[in-house]
């Protein structure tokens, strides 16, 4: 079958089982192509919220599905490739952030939405990066534990210098990958291009940026902008998805090396198998773990809007 042929049996049998498949921005264009909603985590969690299908399928990384789990536990949820993980989300120590909270109780404890639904009954908040900076100052607390990412923590403490923020090392090994040098390299190669960064890259980077934002952040920012060309610091799907939106515009990645394997790991046959019903990962959660750990992100979606 060809790519076309096998979007067609897609489109037909999500319409015949009422199921709404949801693509994270960095998913295959193929992809995007026969999703309901494209977007980032933050977008992603207000859809899975809103959502009136009864089966959800996430195209993305599991801490992705299990928010929508979490959001929505009458539903059936289906993480399309159940391999797809994110590195970042199992990073974090549960017995470390106990330990902690107890060395340090004034502070509350602000999560990245990429953790695992364990981890996230600890805390207090979660934020993504679009919404980090906007949730954080209307947080009701200037003493912030913030884990497991300490690039973005590092960016938002930047934003908001009158809170106190306490880090810890973990981080995106794929947004780790651009280096202070790649930035050097581009900005001589292409003098004119915008540089457009996610803030999961390194202090050097996003300080060197003209522009910082999550993933949706990034493209609409390139697709709504009279300049002609940009340089992209975030994983390199987002480089072919723009060529596509803006085939005027030059549009070049930072470096080869940005690469998320996990995320390319959901291919178009995933997604074909799993409206059949033979492929695909059921997302299953006790109702405990889904009420405890759904109250920072309750949390994050007030504080968000
Ligand atoms: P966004 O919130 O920008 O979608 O980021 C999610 C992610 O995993 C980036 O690496
Ligand atoms: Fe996780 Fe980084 Fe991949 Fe995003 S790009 S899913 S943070 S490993």
């Amino acid at each position: 079958m060809t790519i076309a042929e096998v979007q067609e049996k897609i489109i037909k049998l999500k319409k015949e089982k009422n199921i709404c498949i949801l693509a994270h921005a960095y998913q295959r264009h193929e992809i995007w192509e026969i999703a309901d909603y494209i977007g980032d985590s933050f977008g992603l969690s207000e859809k899975a919220a809103e959502t009136d299908a009864e089966t959800v399928i996430m195209c993305g990384v599991r801490f992705m599905a299990e928010t929508v789990k979490i959001l929505s536990p009458h539903k059936t949820v289906y993480l399309a490739n159940s391999t797809a993980g994110c590195p970042m989300a199992d990073q974090m120590d549960i017995d470390l952030l106990k330990q902690m909270k107890e060395m340090m109780p004034d502070y509350k404890v602000a999560a990245y939405i990429n953790t695992t639904a364990e981890l996230k009954t600890l805390c207090d908040v979660c934020v993504t990066s679009s919404s980090a900076v906007k949730i954080l100052s209307r947080f009701d607390s200037d003493k912030i534990i913030f884990v497991p990412d300490c690039n973005l923590g590092d960016w938002i403490s930047k934003q908001i210098p009158d809170k106190e923020f306490k880090l810890v090392r973990g981080g995106c090994p794929t947004h780790v990958r651009i280096s202070e040098n790649d930035v050097t390299r581009a900005r001589k190669a292409y003098p004119d291009a915008k540089l457009l960064v996610h803030p999961e890259c390194q202090p050097a980077v996003t300080a060197a940026a003209d522009f910082v934002g999550s993933t949706t952040q990034i493209v609409k920012y390139a697709e709504e902008s009279d300049e002609k060309s940009f340089i992209i610091g975030t994983e390199n799907s987002i480089v072919e998805h723009l060529q596509f939106s803006c085939p005027d515009k030059k549009i070049i990645p930072l470096s080869k090396d940005c690469v998320c394997h996990n995320m390319l790991a959901t291919t178009l046959n995933d997604v074909y198998r799993c409206v059949q019903g033979t492929g695909g990962e059921e997302i299953i959660m006790s109702d405990e773990l889904i009420r405890s750990s759904r109250v920072c992100i309750d949390e994050m979606l007030r504080l968000g809007k």
